[in-house]
């Protein structure tokens, strides 16, 4: 017992330096987190908690380190419906398939939506559909770090690229190269966004279902989309006002199954969808409606929205 307790004494403080520099007893980690959520949108709830003078220079040091720099100069921004005109939204992976879709709805109830890629020629094909379009490499710090820059304040972010199918298959025959790869083209990529972003309202990530599933040959794909799908809560709290929420789409048919011939991709489908409660496979606008959603959904945060035709219920 007191071994088990030592290491959850190693592990909160790999987790929470902050904690360990100040010894707190075991047990008031949560509390001092709530009661910090607590002090942030009401002043006078900040005397209520743990109490004592040591519990509030914890909460000024802890608000200090990881809430002011979020905090300062940011609005929450709450865009209804009719409000959407005003709306600035970055679409990552926008130039096709789900994040495309998503720039395209958006744009109609007239936002003005930047959608990014690589691809000049998919690039070219959205220009015109959207606000603009712009070249940038998702997994590029210089990339992404000019574009933000140039970009300025926006009200929401949606990250929906991936590089692909990289790391399908089964693990014995995946080389650990593809497992980074599908890392480095997703995961760390959306890291760097959210962090070089700025952004005053929201922020949505497309994981995938795979993330909870079963499924022989998408493990590596289940680890990168896990793990997205695991950091929305604490991102949440971090980045509270602004929103963080992820959708997890089914089997979806959009370019990213042009690893597959047609003939294989057809027979995937059909069978996938026979074995889904909803009989038919995912369409963009299925997913871009979640997205819209969580854009909209004022009060919907730190949550991962599963849109999959009842894959994870089948
Ligand atoms: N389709 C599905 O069945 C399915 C299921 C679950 C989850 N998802 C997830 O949904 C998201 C969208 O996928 P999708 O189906 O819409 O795929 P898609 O049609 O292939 O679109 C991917 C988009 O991401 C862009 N992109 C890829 N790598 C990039 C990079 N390094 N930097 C910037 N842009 C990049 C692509 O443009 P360029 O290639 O020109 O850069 C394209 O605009 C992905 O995160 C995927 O993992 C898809």
């Amino acid at each position: 017992m007191a071994l088990a307790w030592r290491e959850q004494g190693e592990a909160r403080r790999f987790f929470f330096p902050m904690f360990s520099m100040m010894d707190i007893p075991p047990g008031q980690a949560g509390p001092l987190i709530s009661d910090v959520r607590q002090s942030r949108s009401s002043p006078a709830s900040a005397q209520h908690g743990l109490g004592g003078a040591r519990t509030t220079s914890i909460k000024r040091i802890w608000i200090t380190v990881f809430g002011l720099p979020r905090l300062m100069g940011q609005t929450q921004h709450s865009p209804t419906e009719s409000e959407t005109h005003a709306m600035r939204v970055v679409i990552m992976g926008g130039t096709s398939g789900i994040g495309l879709s998503a720039a395209e709805r958006l744009t109609a109830a007239g936002a003005e939506v930047i959608v990014t890629g690589r691809d000049p020629e998919k690039l070219a094909a959205a220009k015109d559909r959207v606000a603009g379009a712009e070249q940038v490499d998702g997994a590029s710090e210089t990339d992404v770090t000019e574009f933000f820059e140039r970009t300025g304040a926006i009200d929401h972010l949606v990250l929906a690229f991936s590089p692909g199918a990289l790391g399908f298959g089964p693990l014995a025959d995946v080389s650990l190269a593809s497992i980074r790869g599908a890392f480095d083209g997703k995961l760390f990529p959306y890291l760097y966004a959210i962090q070089k972003a700025d952004v005053t309202g929201s922020v949505t990530m497309i994981s995938a279902a795979t993330a909870r599933a079963a499924l022989p040959g998408s493990v590596a794909l289940a680890a990168v989309n896990g793990a997205i799908e695991r950091i929305v809560s604490p991102l949440a709290a971090e980045l509270a006002p602004v929103r963080v929420n992820a959708v997890a789409p089914g089997a979806v048919d959009t370019p990213w199954w042009s690893f597959l011939p047609e003939d294989q991709r057809a027979a995937q489908f059909t069978s996938v969808a026979a074995d889904l409660p909803a009989k038919r496979i995912g369409r963009p606008g299925d997913i871009a409606n979640a997205i819209a959603y969580l854009i909209g959904a004022d009060y919907v945060t730190g949550t991962v929205l599963p849109v999959d035709g009842g894959f994870t219920v089948a």
